[in-house]
């Protein structure tokens, strides 16, 4: 299974995490809310293309380090240009699974996961690990999206919900400051902290909005049907993967046409002179083992 999300993320573009794109405020907003201190010894779980390790970094500065660990050999190859790009000499880069981790207990200060926690289907057990490589008194930070993420993807599941199609939320266990609470208790962490911030995602036009909404089933010729078999597809996964649901989806393509009409009629509703918000909305999550 984590063969498949990597599958999944070795596909992702060159783009992602750069610069000053949404996922490097996101993680740095993430490290902010961590308190990372100079000196410390960081690890980074599901780095991706290294936003928060490369912001970790410039905070622990040469006296400490910051180690990123992914599943996918695609985003560890762009991490790898954003790490050397950002001139960081203190990071390393391992390909492993986050919820298995290669290292001995107590290891590190500080362990982050900047919107990824929700990808690992046993997420208690995966804090559990984290909580192993911790030092006492050490520090897990993650972020996930709130409830009133992202409303255009909500939208759209409320489309198939009327085709009859119940579309899992990715972000559905953790996405109340309570239920992250719970889970971060379970796991046998405490001084549990959440604070949230708005990430005010505008989309250019009608066109991305649905894009956005329903991605990539609209782009998909073959339509939902191969959007939710095909294991490459990140949003396959969040139906087959996590909630292991069997994949029957009764749309005829007349269905799949007029459904894609209702979305993009919708959506040209919701826009604004600046394009169609999409605004995400984030908890950071702060716990001490
Ligand atoms: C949405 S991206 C976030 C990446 C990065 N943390 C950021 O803030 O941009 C999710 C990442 O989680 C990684 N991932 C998912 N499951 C994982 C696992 N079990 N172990 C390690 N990495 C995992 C994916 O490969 C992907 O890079």
């Amino acid at each position: 299974m984590v063969d498949d999300v990597a599958a999944a993320f070795d596909e992702t573009p060159a783009s992602y995490g750069t610069g000053g794109d949404f996922h490097t405020r996101y993680a740095q907003a993430l490290v902010r809310h961590a308190q990372v201190p100079p000196g410390a010894s960081v690890l980074d779980v599901a780095t991706g293309t290294a936003p928060a390790a490369i912001a970790a970094a410039q905070i622990v500065g040469e006296a400490g380090a910051v180690t990123g660990v992914d599943i996918s050999a695609g985003m560890l190859a762009h991490a790898r240009r954003n790490v050397a790009a950002s001139g960081a000499g203190n990071v390393t880069l391992i390909e492993a699974n986050g919820a298995r981790l290669p290292f001995d207990a107590g290891l590190f200060d500080t362990v982050l996961c900047s919107s990824s926690l929700v990808w690992f289907p046993d997420i208690r057990a995966a804090l559990q690990e984290w909580r192993r490589v911790l030092r006492p008194g050490g520090r897990i930070a993650f972020s996930t999206m709130a409830a009133s993420a992202l409303p255009l993807g909500t939208l759209f599941r409320a489309h198939l919900r009327g085709y009859g199609i119940e579309f899992p939320d990715l972000n559905e266990p953790l996405n109340t400051p309570e239920k992250c609470r719970r889970t971060v208790r379970a796991a046998g962490l405490g001084r549990v902290t959440v604070g949230t911030a708005r990430f005010d995602l505008v989309l250019e036009n009608v066109e991305a909005a649905v894009n956005a909404g329903s991605f990539p089933l609209m782009a998909d010729p073959e339509g939902i049907d191969s959007w939710l078999r095909s294991a490459r597809q990140p949003v396959s996964l969040w139906a087959s993967l996590r909630r292991r649901i069997p994949i029957a989806v009764p749309l005829t393509s007349r269905q799949l046409a007029r459904l894609d009409q209702e979305f993009r009629a919708e959506v040209a509703h919701l826009v604004t002179p600046q394009g169609v918000p999409n605004p995400l909305n984030a908890l950071f999550v702060v716990a001490e083992s």
